[in-house]
């Protein structure tokens, strides 16, 4: 099958004719139909995280057709409509347990050491990125990694449920739990950042302050819940923030992944606020913030996958979009083929879309 592989740091990914192994018992071979490209692909395919294995098929926004199931696997069946998840869960680790799917120690969900690999390029095994590697025509991934769809979702729309939606989405309602009548301000409004705002909406917030840099991209927070736009290019965004909200938020979400976003965050927080950091940024990246600050009881905390339980949350955000309760259609700016992903990724800094979806030919 062919896939998108990344074989060099800042290299275009390379089209290669990919052999995947039959499933084994605990395993999904899964028909890609749409693929979305993610801020993360590109952080790992320009070498901002240096200790990624390569040869590696990148992409891990999957929506598609369930193909073959492995023996072991009842939750699934040929035909079944499917998401794959960029945080699979092993159900015994203790975060598991404490039904904190998403920090399960084991989520990658590769093979145990000494099995077979399950993808290989001319008998070279390739990794698969968080265990997925949706920019490929198929995905041979644990069923733990999978969540079922209504049928009648359609799949384009499906796929960026499964990292931006769940991702930002949950971090206003799982993680930082935004209530009716609170302050928000979102910093970096992607396709992650505006699924932010769309839960602020749905949550009640007051008042919902889209920051960004780019102009398109404050036109279309608008739509998605924005109750006020700072051109973070133009002013400093903290004031900004502090001057329409009266002294600052109760919820600061970064969606950037930088230093000095995370630090605007916290800066921009009314006394017990919260910054919510969702962005991911480089693992030498250090932050710095007034400790005096503390005093004021804010707080700056982490949020990983939107601290979601992804089959549930996949189920309950895929309803909401066929309710018509959530935006789904005004995330996805263009459909792109495989071949063209190279092209995305180069562009993502400068895109002014939200979020570009690779659509596999039948
Ligand atoms: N200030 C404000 N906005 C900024 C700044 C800045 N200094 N720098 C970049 N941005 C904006 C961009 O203009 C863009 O709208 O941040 C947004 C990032 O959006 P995308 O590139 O679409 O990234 P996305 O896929 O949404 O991911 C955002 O979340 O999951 C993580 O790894 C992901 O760290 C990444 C973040
Ligand atoms: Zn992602
Ligand atoms: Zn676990």
């Amino acid at each position: 099958m062919r896939a998108a592989v990344l074989t060099e740091f800042g290299a275009p990914l390379v089209a290669a004719d990919v052999r995947l192994d039959d499933p084994a018992p605990d395993e999904v071979l899964v028909r890609v139909v749409a693929s979305g490209v993610c801020h993360s692909d590109l952080n790992v395919a320009v070498g901002n995280l240096p200790a990624s294995p390569r040869p590696q098929i990148l992409g891990h926004e999957v929506a598609g057709v369930v193909e073959r199931v492995g023996s072991g696997v009842t939750a699934f069946a040929p035909g079944d409509h499917v998401v794959t998840c960029p945080s699979g869960f092993c159900g015994t680790c203790s975060w598991c347990m404490s039904g904190l799917l998403h920090l399960c120690t084991d989520k990658n969900r590769a093979r145990p050491a000494g099995q077979p690999p399950r993808a290989t390029l001319d008998g070279v095994p390739v990794a698969q990125f968080a265990g997925l590697g949706g920019f490929a025509e198929e995905v041979l991934v644990h069923e733990r990694a999978v969540a079922a769809i209504p049928a009648e979702m359609p799949l384009d729309r499906a796929s960026v449920l499964g990292c931006a939606v769940v991702t930002g989405m949950g971090s206003v309602l799982n993680t930082a739990q935004v209530r009716p009548g609170q302050t928000v301000a979102v910093i970096g409004c992607g396709g992650v950042g505006l699924n932010v705002l769309q839960a602020a909406r749905f949550s009640g917030a007051a008042t919902i302050v889209a920051v960004d840099r780019a102009a398109a991209k404050l036109d279309r927070a608008k739509l998605f819940g924005a109750t006020h736009l700072v051109d973070a290019g133009s002013v400093d965004a903290v004031e900004a923030v502090r001057e329409i909200t009266g002294g600052g938020v109760d919820h600061a979400f970064e969606v950037v992944g930088r230093p000095e976003t995370i630090e605007q965050a916290f800066a921009m927080l009314r006394i017990r606020g919260a910054a919510t950091v969702v962005g991911v940024a480089k693992p030498a990246d250090r932050v710095s913030i007034g400790a005096l600050d503390l005093l004021s009881e804010k707080t700056l905390r982490g949020a990983q996958m939107g601290s979601s339980r992804f089959r549930l949350d996949v189920d309950l955000f895929a309803r909401m979009y066929l309710d018509g309760r959530i935006l789904l259609d005004e995330l996805i700016s263009r459909h792109i083929a495989l071949d063209d992903v190279n092209d995305a990724l180069q562009s993502m800094d400068d895109f002014t879309g939200a979020r570009s979806v690779i659509t596999v030919d039948a």
